[in-house]
């Protein structure tokens, strides 16, 4: 093929580096979550899943599987083209209402990803307000920076969480500027939480939209799961709330909710909502009642909690060294491409534990690590397990523990393809 050795260089470089991408080849098992097969090429295998971002495993809903195959039937697997062209499926359109009413706002926007949700919005937002300054946290996901710089918008970047550095931006500016502060509730690689509060009152005071991607927070904070806005009773003060159907929802898609007439004009502008079909009727009826499921939920949201604090303090007897985290979300530091992708490796083949190593891109070379997201369906049991092995694999490449290592009681790999008996 012409000028194929540009790929191939491009991938040796990323080979070399450490960094180069495997995917693990799996099959969840919707009955018995965490678990999943793992199939190596010919060989199958179970092994239990440390990482998912279907965090309450909503995607196995057996409720949310049958709205899904229902509407299948009903409506057919596709959306049938745009919906500039096909027109509204009705599942879709109920679910905007769902979702309008999960974050008390008049409208909402569904789009066929997270990704595109925020590419779109802040793509469309930063280029309808005339001379628009988007000032956006320096930890911002790749997809809300894909879409500050599709708006052409002047944008400054303010340090992560920095309330005095962000006044001090919005102090430059003129009162009359449209100004939009764009920024995450839950950062998901390291699972800090913005004092979302604080700066809807630097807004208030500067004049100033703001913009939320709650997508690692919907589902799983706040009476209703609408995320850490709900949870920290601030809501009502932030303007557009961008989320997924992906992650607590455990299905796919993404969308916005705001006032009518922001939804509305990304609605009429946006190229990435207008020029692609629309999402398929029994996904969204999947999410539909994934969404209606976790509003009622508390019970799920706090059984998730318990599972992630007692993951944490197992691991912390066992000396794993786990970065400071506010949420859900247990991020292990290793700070090495090839140590972090060794250890992916022993846990899966060694100890059938599947935890994707952390590289960059997605988080800052040096700081390389596992990321690991509990679900109420990992046991104590599981939990146990978990210690063990990361004891066992941190011994095993010579990573350093926490001061207060302690060996946990090790049990032999077979141990693990038990624990599936034992927790159903
Ligand atoms: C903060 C953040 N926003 C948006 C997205 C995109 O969401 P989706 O996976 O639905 O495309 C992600 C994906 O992981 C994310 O981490």
């Amino acid at each position: 093929m012409l000028l194929r050795h540009h790929f191939s260089s491009y991938l040796d470089t990323v080979r070399r580096e450490g960094r180069y991408r495997i995917f693990t080849d799996l099959e969840r098992d919707p009955a018995r979550p965490p678990y999943a097969t793992w199939r190596d090429g010919s060989n199958c295998r179970e092994v239990v899943v440390w990482c998912s971002n279907d965090y309450l495993g909503m995607g196995r809903h057996p409720l949310v599987i049958d709205a899904m195959a229902k509407a299948a039937r009903h409506m057919g697997a596709g959306a049938g083209g745009t919906r500039n062209i096909s027109g509204n499926s009705h599942a879709v359109v109920s679910l905007e209402a769902g979702l309008a009413d999960l974050h008390r706002k008049e409208a909402a926007l569904a789009f066929s990803s997270g990704y595109v949700a925020n590419e779109a919005a802040l793509g469309t937002i930063g280029r309808l307000l005339p001379n628009c300054l988007i000032l956006s946290d320096e930890k911002n996901h790749a997809s809300m920076i894909a879409g500050i710089r599709a708006s052409g918008a002047d944008k400054k970047i303010f340090r992560h969480n920095d309330l005095d550095h962000l006044e001090a931006l919005l102090r430059q500016e003129g009162p009359r500027r449209p100004k939009l502060i764009a920024f995450e509730s839950v950062y998901s690689m390291d699972g800090d939480v913005a004092p979302i509060g604080r700066i809807c009152d630097l807004a208030a005071q500067f004049g100033a939209l703001t913009y939320l991607d709650e997508v690692h927070a919907v589902g799983l904070y706040g009476l209703r799961g609408a995320g850490i806005a709900e949870r920290d009773g601030v809501m009502e003060r932030v303007d557009v709330i961008e989320g997924t159907l992906a992650k607590g929802f455990g299905v796919a898609g993404g969308y916005i909710a705001a006032d009518a007439v922001i939804c509305d004009a990304i609605r009429s502008a946006a190229p990435s909502f207008i020029f692609t079909t629309a999402m398929p009727p029994p996904v969204a009826a999947a999410a539909m009642k994934s969404v209606a499921l976790v509003k009622e939920s508390i019970g799920l949201r706090m059984a998730h909690g318990l599972r992630v604090e007692k993951t944490r303090e197992v691991l912390q007897a066992a000396g794993i060294p786990m970065m400071s985290s506010q949420s859900h979300i247990i991020p292990v530091l290793i700070g090495d491409p090839n140590l972090c992708r060794d250890a992916s490796a022993l846990l899966l083949e060694k100890y059938a534990l599947y935890i994707q190593p952390i590289n960059y891109p997605t988080v800052p070379r040096g700081t390389e690590r596992l990321r690991i997201t509990p679900t109420p369906f990992h046991s104590d049991h599981l939990i146990d397990n978990l210690a063990n092995a990361l004891y066992e694999v941190w011994d095993t490449l010579d990573l350093p523990f926490e001061e207060t290592a302690h060996a946990p009681d090790f049990r032999p790999p077979s141990f693990v393809a038990s624990a599936a008996q034992d927790f159903h």
